[in-house]
């Protein structure tokens, strides 16, 4: 052991500086001595007193490789007939003074002996070289030093390295294994590491230029195995020569490591949690093994948007998730060790929001949702985007949405720093090319016998190639349908309107239809059968009715009163508190709006008719221009209010309506030119009396009617009602009461 630790010592003095050239041949040649001995390399003194003291060395006489001439052997540089240490610290000495361009100090036989390994320098592996034989001496090896260092592979060296006897005679026998190489294969029974020692590879020298001695010319004799040698043969012999003597032989195989090639990486922590805002944290290295010199060491991130490493090691937090840091030995590439991270996020986003969770897009185009990542103090606000299926749409890293081709999809945006956290898009992609849509201006309709109502379709995308459509009716006995969406009610019943994309059939939009009775007026002479089938809608007739009874009208009187008549009745709705009787909107004593009615100004269909009939009358050289028009609830009830004041009530009912009861409130009034019996007789009042209707208006108190409509005549006042309705009234004759079959009055 002792001499195990001194080769080990020589080896640490051994510095692997660069290449020296050594002309030790060249000089030979000239025979010319190569290197001028001096005297302090001579004094290997206590090197060589240290290996003579050892028992192990004491028993090594390899007479039989060291030729006993005054010429130095090869490898006995110092000319003692020893191989050994003293000459590898020889060698070593020489090496350094040569690289300090200092005379080396050898004789020419010397220079000669010490380039064991024959490349013409004199250096470490010379020095190894010598070590690693000395080491194969030291277990018996037989082999010269230049067939040692020519064999293929390092040889194990065998030696009776300990002999542990229970001897009680002296009668002793000594057996040793006959040859080394008979013993490599033993079974390996124990192992002895000196300090240096890491593994059992025969790795090469760290110098680069050992042409020929790879693997004998390893530089340290470091982990020793030891075996049992004797063999089962040997051991009967000594039984029978002896009587209890046990001569235990030991074999020893030898392995080589470069004690400078860094062999393992140890990390203070193998695992760590940082904080995010917390600052960073360290694992400290140890290269082994130590007798390493070259600790340069190479850091990386296996993911630097969770953590970053700096060349030192420290590893600083960025966002919550898991790395690997790595640390890698720059001398030896192979050797690596890694730190498990954990990063943790106080202020992580905990939601998402997007400003949009459905799109469609049609194919080559694409969309967007914004997101907003919560809380506003995140601190890693990546996004992730992936889609469901990127043979319909594709998402970049920005949330882009690209239409690929036609279907559904959802696009799914998470948070970088916590994955759990996720929104979505479905995403529909269309073809531009083809319907996708059919839309109607309405799904419902409440249509009377013999009425007609349209729904108007609109096709989608409007880009869309083909954009015929087929109208159908479920059951044309109840409803019928023409080629523009003409609906027509023909018997009361229910049934489904549908428009049908003629280029694709299963795009369609249906209505809903009811069709209905027109109900019949009962009078008294009506059969019991009649009165008992349309009891319901008598009741409410007989509001107008008992209304127009009431009133002093002579036509309505003689109407109500001539039998057997029938007369229809009308469909009446109430929608958001407005009466609407046949789909027209009634405002009158009777019939009043809510005070939040929907209008807030002039019917835009309305006002377009006014216009064009002002146009038209002007092109007569009339004059008609809007006076009033639409009137809140709240001005209404002010110009009332002051009518009353000024007239008292009684009378500002017979030409200004309570408030709610306007029709300026709806949207659909006008008052033109004058608003005052000034207008009467004007060429303006003659033609408006005349055309109104054919703009949709009619003239809403006409003269005559004032008990029916409850106001008096007001020719500026038109009322917009469509021009069908406005002309079917101008040429009845009749008020709008009358034409409703209402009445008017204040209950
Ligand atoms: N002058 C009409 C009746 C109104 O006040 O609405
Ligand atoms: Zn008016």
């Amino acid at each position: 052991m002792r001499a195990k630790r001194i080769l080990v010592s020589v080896l640490s003095f051994s510095l692997c500086a660069g290449q020296l050239t050594v002309p030790a041949a060249s000089a030979a040649e000239k025979n010319v001595p190569a290197y001028e001995m001096t005297s302090d390399l001579t004094e290997a003194t206590p090197l060589k007193a240290a290996v003579k003291d050892t028992a192990a060395a004491a028993a090594i006489t390899p007479t039989a490789n060291i030729q006993a001439t005054d010429i130095n052997a090869l490898g006995d540089v110092n000319n003692d007939k020893f191989i050994d240490a003293n000459d590898a610290s020889l060698i070593l000495k020489t090496y350094v003074r040569i690289s300090n361009n200092l005379a080396s100090g050898l004789s020419f036989e010397q220079a000669n002996a010490a380039d064991v390994n024959k490349d013409h320098h004199i250096d470490s592996i010379d020095a190894s070289c010598i070590l690693s034989y000395y080491s194969y001496l030291s277990t018996n090896g037989t082999l010269s030093l230049e067939a040692y260092l020519n064999a293929d592979k390092p040889l194990p060296v065998t030696t009776t390295a300990s002999a542990t006897t229970k001897a009680t005679t002296t009668t002793t026998t000594k057996t040793t294994t006959a040859a080394p190489k008979t013993t490599t294969t033993s079974k390996i029974t124990s192992t002895s590491t000196t300090k240096a020692v890491t593994t059992t590879s025969t790795s090469s020298s760290k110098t680069t230029n050992a042409p020929t001695t790879t693997t004998t010319t390893t530089t340290a004799s470091t982990t020793t195995t030891t075996t049992k040698a004797t063999t089962a043969a040997t051991t009967t012999t000594t039984a029978a020569t002896t009587t209890s003597a046990v001569q235990t032989t030991t074999a020893v195989t030898t392995s080589y490591v470069n004690p400078y090639k860094v062999q393992e990486i140890k990390l203070s922590k193998t695992e760590m949690t940082l904080t995010v805002g917390d600052g960073g944290g360290i694992s400290y290295v140890t290269m082994l093994p130590q007798t390493v010199t070259d600790y340069r060491d190479v850091w990386s991130c296996s993911d630097e948007s969770v953590a970053v490493v700096d060349n030192e090691g420290w590893i600083f937090p960025l966002s919550e998730g898991n790395c690997i840091v790595t640390v890698q030995s720059l001398n030896n590439p192979l050797v690596k060790a890694e730190i498990k991270v954990t990063v943790k996020d106080p202020n992580k986003v905990n939601s998402i929001k997007l400003s949009k969770y459905s799109m469609s897009i049609p194919i080559g185009g694409g969309d967007i949702s914004y997101v907003t990542m919560l809380p506003a103090n995140a601190t890693n606000k990546k996004e992730i985007w992936k889609s469901s299926d990127e043979s319909v749409a594709k998402v970049d890293a920005s949330g882009w949405v690209s239409g690929i081709s036609e279907g559904t999809c959802t696009v799914t945006v998470s948070s970088k720093s916590n994955p759990d956290v996720k929104a979505s898009i479905n995403v529909t992609v269309t073809d531009p090319k083809q319907v996708r849509e059919l839309k109607l201006s309405k799904y419902e309709m409440d249509l009377l016998i013999g009425t007609t109502d349209i729904s108007y379709v609109t096709i989608l995308p409007t880009t869309a190639l083909k954009q015929d459509v087929v109208w159908t009716s479920s059951n044309p006995a109840i409803a019928s349908v023409d080629n523009w969406g003409n609906v027509y009610g023909v018997a009361a019943g229910k049934c489904v309107i549908s428009v049908i994309s003629k280029a694709n059939p299963n795009i369609k939009a249906d209505i809903a239809v009811s069709v209905h009775t027109r109900p019949v007026i009962v009078t008294s002479t009506t059969t019991t059968s009649t009165t008992t089938t349309t009891t319901t809608t008598t009741t409410t007739t007989t509001t107008v009715t008992s209304t127009s009874t009431t009133s002093t009208s002579t036509t309505l009187t003689s109407t109500t009163t001539s039998a057997p008549v029938t007369s229809p009745t009308h469909l009446v709705q109430t929608i958001n508190g407005a009466t609407y009787i046949d789909g027209i909107l009634v405002v009158n004593k009777t019939y009043s709006l809510p005070e939040n009615f929907s209008a807030t100004g002039l019917n835009p269909l309305a006002l377009e008719s006014f216009n064009k009939l002002a146009a038209d009358a002007s092109l007569l050289g009339l004059k008609i221009i809007c006076s009033s028009g639409f009137r809140s609830y709240a001005t209404q009830n002010t110009i009332y209010n002051n009518y009353v004041a000024s007239d008292g009530v009684e009378v500002a009912d017979t030409y200004s309506a309570r408030p709610g009861h306007s029709e300026h409130q709806t949207g659909l009034a006008i008052d033109v030119n004058s608003i005052s019996n000034d207008f009467i007789g004007t060429p303006e009042c003659e033609w408006l009396a005349k055309n109104a209707h054919k703009y949709g208006f009619i003239i809403r108190y006409p003269k005559g009617k004032e008990s029916i409509t409850g106001y008096r005549y007001e020719p500026w006042h038109i009322r917009f009602v469509g021009i069908d309705t406005a002309t079917a009234i101008y040429n009845s004759g009749l008020c709008l009461e009358e034409y409703l079959d209402i009445d008017s009055f204040y209950r």
